[in-house]
């Protein structure tokens, strides 16, 4: 799997969601290591959480951020984030093997982080700036 590179082409310019997003690239990063590392494996609950839990508080805080900044296309934007977290709860939700969990997490994260950040956030981006975000 490809590792989790956070590029300065996916920088907003707006301070606190573009630290929030090198952190989530850094967890999800973090968790491709245990599992395509062999041996982490008993790192993999806890990252897994981890990757999880932080991708729901960015996408609380920057809707924050967008709904104060009265962004255009909120409303798509939330639909996008619901979209996701609900695949995500989907996923965890399965009992059993951490292991299996994780990689079905990080297929689905692989793509859609960067061309979320690289088409949805961008496209708020003037909006935030404005707001002073
Ligand atoms: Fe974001
Ligand atoms: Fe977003």
């Amino acid at each position: 799997m490809e590792p989790f590179r956070f590029t300065t082409d996916l920088r907003l310019g707006i301070q606190a969601i573009d630290r929030q997003h090198v952190e989530w690239f850094q967890a999800l990063e973090n968790l491709r290591k245990l599992v395509d590392g062999g041996g982490g494996e008993a790192g993999v609950p806890k990252a897994l959480a981890f990757a999880v839990s932080y991708t729901q508080r960015h996408f609380s805080d920057e809707e924050a951020a967008m709904r104060a900044a009265k962004c255009p296309d909120l409303e798509r934007h939330l639909t996008e984030h619901t979209k996701l977290v609900n695949q995500l709860c989907d996923l965890t939700a399965q009992h059993g093997d951490d292991l299996a969990v994780a990689h079905q997490v990080l297929d689905l994260m692989a793509g859609w982080a960067r061309e979320h950040i690289a088409v949805h956030d961008k496209a708020a981006a003037p909006a935030l700036a404005k707001a002073g975000s």
